[in-house]
């Protein structure tokens, strides 16, 4: 039986701590607040084999070398505190993991850290939310791959299963976890951005109540579309209060919050060069949904356009092929950062490796994983060029730009919908108008250009005789 010592002690790490022990080992736990361990302990923790400790010292002690400890702390400077502080504790050969969003930048920096003092450290991208951590979450793991073969068994019975396959992977050194994390969550932020434009549009253009866009949710969940994130909605979109005549949703305030990740991704594929609009978008959506106050006031000037209607079944029909497509793209967006990782970061985030990992546990698990994952295709760099994807979208792609029109006429904005129908004509787009910047470019600044016709690099004055 093995030892894991486990530090943090919110929601998620709560789960942890019951998923590791019913795997066989003994954990030990440390969390700033002590009470909060022990009544962590008193209500949940029964006859499981958990131990709460008081100081962080006499929590390092408990365990035998090679020490396991598992980070389960806000990402940012709460990780570094504990670095600094178990750099002293711990000796060399134990190991640390961080299980928390860390920037896989920060985690680069804290793997040489603690390298110098002969600590392995593994930065661990954990996904699946709360119940994941519970009955299984997806593991993307990164960094000292020593460290990794010592606790890949552990990380493998504590993961989700699809079939009898473990939902846990290693992607390569230092931050290569979480960044297939980070990627993992700019995909989530688009699939949700997706979703709720869709949720827009059925009520406003098909005046679809909130109970028939639950029953249309659920019915595409057992199509090319299922996925968590759809389940997850339509149990919302029903969900009331006692006594309430209404779906809470309806109640909720609609400025969407982020802690960061969708922001980090999107930076991140415009560092790597890769075009992520959809997920670009859907942070931005986010941020522009916060300032309510002024859209409020904005709105009285400029009152809306009057919503076209049509009828329920035709507007689910154009819905089910825009969030198709937004799936498709936003996913072969994320893939492509991938493999963009590959060469620029050194990272081993073949997609094939994170679609095997994401196909269950995890926000983003869908069909479309598992099915890209099935393909012999998937490690290709543009998920929509996989002949199956291809045939889906091609299917949709009139209903799509309906989708779009309508909206478009109707006022209503829909920012990640429409990015992805950009993305896919981009990428597909013989020529694109980009010759024209190009030639500004030169005109004002002698930025100089590449021509069709001859090979080199050439400027012109542009001048008009
Ligand atoms: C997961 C989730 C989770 C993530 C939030 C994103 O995979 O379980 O990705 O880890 O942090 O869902 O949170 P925000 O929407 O608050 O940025």
């Amino acid at each position: 039986m093995g030892e894991v010592g486990i530090i943090g002690l919110g929601p998620m790490a709560e789960n942890i701590v019951i998923n590791v022990e019913s795997r066989g080992y003994s954990v030990s736990l440390y969390n700033r607040t002590y009470e909060k361990v022990e009544s962590f302990l008193k209500e949940k923790c029964g006859s499981l084999r958990v131990r709460g400790y008081r100081e962080l010292r006499e929590f390092v002690d408990s365990l035998s070398p090679p020490r396991l400890v598992i980070l389960m702390v806000k990402a940012g400077k709460p990780v570094d505190d504990y670095v600094a502080e178990l750099k002293k504790l711990l000796s060399r050969g134990d190991i640390v993991l961080d299980f928390g969003n860390s920037h896989f930048r920060d985690t680069e920096r804290r793997y040489e850290e603690l390298l110098r003092e002969g600590i392995r450290f593994l930065g661990v991208g954990v996904s699946g939310g709360v119940e994941g951590a519970l009955k299984g979450p997806s593991i993307m793991v990164g960094g000292d791959e020593t460290g990794y073969a010592e606790v890949r068994e552990l990380l493998r019975s504590i993961a989700a299963k699809y079939n009898d396959d473990s939902c846990e992977g290693y992607f390569g050194r230092g931050g290569a976890g979480h960044f297939v994390k980070i990627v993992h969550n700019g995909i989530e932020y688009a699939m949700l951005g997706g979703i709720a434009e869709v949720y827009q549009f059925l009520r406003r253009v098909g005046g679809l109540s909130n109970g028939q866009i639950a029953d249309c949710f659920s019915e595409w969940n057992g199509s090319e579309l299922g996925s968590y994130l759809l389940e997850a909605a339509s149990q919302v979109l029903r969900f009331r209060e006692e006594g309430s005549e209404v779906e809470l949703v309806e109640k909720v305030v609609d400025e969407a919050e982020q802690k960061g990740t969708g922001m980090w991704a999107s930076e991140e594929a415009m560092r790597l060069g890769v075009p992520a609009p959809s997920i670009d978008a859907a942070v931005t959506e986010r941020i522009a949904s916060t300032s309510r106050g002024d859209r409020l006031a904005l709105s009285k000037s400029f009152p809306r356009l009057t919503y076209e209607r049509i009828g329920r079944l035709l507007a689910e029909r154009l819905s089910e092929a825009a969030l198709y497509g937004t799936y498709v793209m936003s996913y072969s967006q994320g893939l492509s950062m991938l493999v963009a990782a590959i060469e620029s970061l050194g990272y081993q985030t073949e997609p094939r490796r994170a679609l095997r990992v994401w196909r269950s546990g995890c926000i983003i698990r869908s069909k479309i994983v598992q099915t890209a994952y099935e393909s012999e295709e998937s490690s290709s760099r543009y998920l929509f060029s996989t002949p199956i994807f291809t045939k889906g979208t091609l299917e949709r792609v009139e209903r799509w730009k309906e989708f779009i029109r309508l909206s478009a006429s109707s006022g209503l904005p829909i920012p990640v919908i429409s990015s992805a129908f950009n993305y896919f004509l981009m990428m597909t787009s013989e020529r694109l108008p980009t010759n024209l910047i190009q030639a500004i470019r030169d005109l004002f600044g002698a930025h100089g250009f590449r021509r069709s016709d001859r090979e080199g690099e050439f400027h012109s004055t542009w001048r008009l005789t």
